[in-house]
């Protein structure tokens, strides 16, 4: 698990080659085990497969041009009424697990944001309309990785503090 946390890298170009419903199914069981404020479980998942939905957004959503190229995506939703103050940290939790459960699996992926820009939001409500108690808070991209995924060092020991800044 280590090693996948530390590997993990966005991954934007994708091979034309399916991901099983088995990969799916233990990329949603990752993204439901993460953890979650008072245990509330306000995450909903929106598994996109339709490629002209993908490409729709991949057209109109900003940053998200690779999802034309993906072979399926996950949108990461949240329930705000289970959750109110907390929704959107509980549905980061998700999707960085699906990143790194990605990463395990040797499926690309990349984290791309809905939330918190209005643009976006209107975009996704455009394309995959969700009830108004239902936020969107990533789209996560998802396809065989073209090329080697880059592996980044980002340990930096001076931005790292013992008991006081
Ligand atoms: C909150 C958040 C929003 C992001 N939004 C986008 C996005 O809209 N499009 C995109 O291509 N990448 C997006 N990323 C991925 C970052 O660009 C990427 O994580 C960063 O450049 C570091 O690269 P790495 O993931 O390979 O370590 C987002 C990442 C986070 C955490």
């Amino acid at each position: 698990m280590l090693d996948n946390i530390l590997k993990r890298s966005s991954v934007r170009r994708y091979e034309d080659k399916e991901i099983s419903q088995e990969m799916i199914d233990l990329l949603l069981n990752a993204g439901f085990s993460a953890p979650c404020s008072k245990d509330s479980r306000p995450l909903h998942f929106i598994v996109l497969e339709d490629k002209v939905i993908m490409t729709h957004l991949g057209e109109n959503l900003k940053y998200a041009s690779m999802l034309r190229f993906a072979n399926k995506a996950i949108m990461v939703c949240a329930d705000k009424d289970i959750s109110p103050d907390c929704w959107m940290l509980d549905a980061c939790a998700a999707t960085e697990n699906i990143l790194i459960a990605a990463t395990e699996l040797g499926i690309g992926s990349v984290w791309t944001a809905v939330y918190p820009y209005e643009d976006r939001q209107e975009v996704v409500q455009n394309f995959v309309p969700t009830p108004e108690n239902i936020k969107v808070l990533s789209i996560i991209p998802l396809g065989y990785p073209a090329k080697e995924p880059m592996i980044k060092d980002k340990f930096d020991a001076n931005r790292i503090h013992y008991d006081s800044f």
